[in-house]
């Protein structure tokens, strides 16, 4: 990264690139936070399909659920905020798996990771970089590859972060969940969901939620302002007009040099190899 905004926009935590959006002190606080054992954890490495997810999760739940902001977004008083809330939550988080608070561990939280193909993610995040004030600027596709590649863009390494949760791929409390299913099969999905957090919901509710959730319609909402439009779950943000932006599986390949691509592989088989996923 070498503009000279990027001091400014981010600062690193345990050799994890953060923005200054999640102060140090909260940062540094994570492990004092009070886990309940009815909280869900919706996590994922930035540009995973987050918001989708999010989207269908609250529409799956007929009680009052809070989708609350990213734990390790803000400053300190952040936490004591979350604390307060006396509804269920459901609280987003991009942190791997080593930053987690113990608690939500220890009490065997109910946790959702999202994962998308790291190519899709990483034109999505180059998008991101480009459209979003809050993190440093780009020039070209070719130096956010390099920096992607490297892990040296916030929230660090795909792979790294994949990698830390996939560890833990055979505990009952977490659910894994891939972007290209989602778009696949999203009833099946939703399903898969509904049966993980024991709710009970009809054939027909699922296929309303899933209408609801399409990406013509979430990003029409945001749009025509029927959600909040200062509501993200991503702490990168809080405008939720910069999320929607193609929706689409397959998109690396508009991007992507057959050398890069070579490359992404060749790392990405490296990297990988000891994971069964
Ligand atoms: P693109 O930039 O490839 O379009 P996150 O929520 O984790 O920030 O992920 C954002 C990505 O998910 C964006 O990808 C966005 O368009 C996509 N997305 C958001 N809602 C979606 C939906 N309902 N269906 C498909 N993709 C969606």
């Amino acid at each position: 990264m070498s503009n000279s905004s990027e001091a400014e926009l981010l600062h690193t935590f345990k050799g994890i690139p953060f923005t200054t959006r999640s102060s140090p002190e909260l940062l540094k606080s994570l492990d004092t936070f009070k886990a309940r054992e009815d909280d869900v954890l919706l996590v994922s490495y930035p540009k995973s399909g987050t918001h989708w997810l999010a989207g269908v999760i609250t529409k799956l739940y007929m009680t009052q659920v809070t989708v609350t902001s990213p734990i390790e977004f803000g400053d300190i008083s952040q936490l004591e905020e979350l604390n307060k809330l006396s509804s269920k939550r459901i609280i987003p988080t991009h942190l791997d798996y080593n930053m987690l608070p113990q608690n939500f561990k220890n009490k065997k939280c109910k946790m959702i990771y999202i994962s998308r193909n790291p190519k899709d993610t990483a034109v999505s995040m180059f998008h991101y970089y480009r459209d979003n004030p809050n993190l440093p600027t780009v020039d070209t596709w070719t130096a956010f590859f390099d920096l992607f590649l490297k892990g040296n863009v916030v929230c660090g390494s795909w792979f790294d972060h994949f990698l830390s949760w996939a560890e833990h791929e055979d505990e009952k409390n977490i659910l894994f969940l891939f972007y290209e299913d989602m778009k696949k099969d999203l009833p099946k999905v939703v399903k898969e969901i509904a049966l993980f957090l024991g709710l009970n919901v009809s054939d027909n509710d699922i296929q309303d939620i899933c209408e609801k959730s399409s990406f013509s319609e979430m990003k029409n909402d945001t749009e025509k302002e029927n959600s909040d439009p200062n509501h993200t779950v991503c702490a990168l943000t809080s405008n939720r007009k910069l999320i929607f932006r193609k929706g689409a599986v397959g998109d690396w390949k508009n991007y992507f040099t057959p050398k890069q691509n070579i490359r992404f592989q060749e790392i990405f088989n490296e990297k990988m190899k000891l994971s069964k996923m």
